[in-house]
């Protein structure tokens, strides 16, 4: 019989995934769902709902075969031998631990869901990130409310390790797969049956195996020291623009001691994505909830360090611009939480443009793959609102002072200054002299992602910011003249 596998959740975690285990494993059938209609119709055209390299030559060559996306979630639950819960956990607005703890309504309505149309025994998998003890709660969950004799469960969790842009990537030679469960005899049967699955394409000896607390707390445990590389080197970063250091060259310093190692150390205009915030506050939460004050404290800095960034990027910005933005037009290139994503949950733009809205300025965005519609509702969000699909405001002022624009030179014509906040391979090989005749003069860059070569840029005329490097003496003494 063919295992069949259904996934709750048809997001960044659950389509990419879904997608892989039915490219690798033409045993199983398995279909994503998700109440989002228009998610699924998008799922299932020409042009996918996300944007992934080598994500739409996976889904192309199974859909229809070993992959489907369908809105019948009952009913594919129901028929389901493994169902994976991929469904989102954001930050709580409001009530007991807003902007801290994980929001488990959705969670909870998928477990309630999958408890009621259930008839035979099933594998639940945790695959979005929770907070630890979820499946516990899940357990409880389903045991309190399964309605027919013939069903039982057995909870894994299996973390999703994947960074966007590269999830494909990922997921086909993934550094390691997790799989949390019980150890009693029917916990132990269940993780071995996930397990053969991912053994089809994985190596067994990168497969790990462990009880559910440590896979639960392992992924919050490894975004949350991925973060932390990213505040302590942006911590150096300030260092650096007050010595006449480098960062890049100290990156490159410490990451050749192997016990360093060379990854996550570039500095930045700050840290985003759906993850890393999230996830240190959740950690945070759960540990003042244990009475670890002291350990909640040094976890938030991490999160208080990325923030103290993006402000001081807004503030470099300004005072290099005579301490006044109002009405400056400011071109801002790179909408994304990082390159080679359309996704921009806690991008560090959009603390950056908001700071400088506050401050009256006309913004000229350029992104690749950020929509219009996207920018400008996600700077008329209030923070943690992106992650409630639900909860959406509608634009405000917005629409008079953001301008999106298709080019680079488009957004940057007529600007006073160009911030470039999302690592673009596009722009590291523009074309500075075109950009520089066609601005304010002085003409600023800061450069928030460290992409250009700014040797070039004080050669063709701008007054050059690189985070973390030797400040050009143009934004120490505004007295002394642009660098040609
Ligand atoms: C992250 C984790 O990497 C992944 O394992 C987890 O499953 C989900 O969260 P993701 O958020 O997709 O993945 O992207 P990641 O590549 O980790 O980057 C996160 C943020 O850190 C981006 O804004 C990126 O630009 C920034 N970053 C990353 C830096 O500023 N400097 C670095 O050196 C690396
Ligand atoms: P992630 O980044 O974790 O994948 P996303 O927000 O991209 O998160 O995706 C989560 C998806 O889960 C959304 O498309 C949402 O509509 C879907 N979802 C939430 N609750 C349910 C539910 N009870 N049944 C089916 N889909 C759900």
């Amino acid at each position: 019989m063919t295992l069949k596998i259904a996934c709750i959740g048809a997001g960044y975690v659950g389509g990419p995934t879904m997608a892989m285990i039915a490219h690798k494993c033409k045993d199983i059938e398995v279909t994503v769902l998700d109440i989002n209609e228009e998610r699924i119709a998008a799922w299932n055209s020409d042009k996918l709902p996300i944007y992934e390299p080598g994500l739409e030559e996976v889904v192309f060559a199974c859909r229809g075969k070993t992959l489907f996306f369908s809105t019948e979630c009952e009913k594919k639950v129901a028929e389901a031998d493994i169902v994976f819960i991929s469904v989102n956990t954001p930050t709580k607005t409001r009530g007991v631990g807003a902007g801290y703890a994980a929001d488990m309504t959705y969670w909870e309505g998928a477990a309630r869901m999958i408890a009621k149309v259930s008839h035979s025994p099933k594998i639940i998998v945790e695959k979005s990130t929770v907070p630890v003890k979820t499946a516990q709660a899940v357990e409880r969950v389903l045991s309190n409310n399964v309605l027919n004799d013939g069903a039982r469960f057995d909870i894994l969790s299996n973390p999703e390790f994947l960074a966007e842009g590269t999830a494909i990537k990922d997921l086909e030679n993934p550094d390691r797969v997790i799989i949390g469960g019980r150890q009693t005899p029917s916990g132990l049967k269940a993780i071995q049956t996930l397990k053969d699955v991912y053994a089809q394409w994985v190596p067994e000896e990168q497969i790990l195996t462990s009880n559910l607390w440590s896979s639960e707390l392992a992924k919050l445990a490894a975004n949350a020291f991925l973060a932390q590389r990213i505040s302590s080197i942006n911590s150096i970063s300030a260092l650096c623009e007050k010595t006449g250091a480098d960062v890049s060259e100290i990156a490159k310093c410490i990451g050749a001691d192997s016990r360093i190692g060379p990854k996550f150390l570039n500095a930045s205009v700050g840290f985003g994505g759906s993850c890393f915030q999230k996830d240190i506050l959740n950690m945070v939460y759960i540990c003042k909830g244990l009475g670890l004050e002291e350990i909640a404290r040094y976890w938030e800095s991490v999160v208080t360090i990325n923030n103290l960034q993006k402000r001081r990027f807004v503030d470099i910005v300004i005072s290099s611009l005579f301490n006044t933005v109002r009405g400056k037009k400011i071109a801002i290139l790179g909408f994304a939480f990082k390159k080679d994503t359309g996704d921009t949950r806690e991008t560090p733009a959009i603390d950056v443009c908001n700071g400088l809205l506050d401050e009256g300025a006309d913004l000229a965005v350029y992104d690749p793959q950020v929509t219009e519609e996207r920018m400008k509702t996600d700077l008329s969000l209030d923070k943690f609102e992106w992650d409630h699909p639900y909860t959406q405001r509608k634009a405000k002022e917005v629409e008079d002072h953001i301008e999106c624009c298709d080019s680079v030179y488009k957004a940057c014509e007529g600007a006073h200054a160009v911030c470039i906040l999302t690592e673009w391979d596009e722009f590291k090989t523009l074309d500075l002299k075109k950009i520089y005749d066609s601005m304010v003069k002085p003409a600023f860059i800061f450069d928030g992602r460290n992409v250009v070569d700014g040797k070039h840029a004080k050669e063709v005329g701008f007054v050059f910011y690189g985070l973390g490097k030797p400040l050009d003496p143009f934004l120490t003494d505004p007295s002394s003249p642009c660098s040609p």
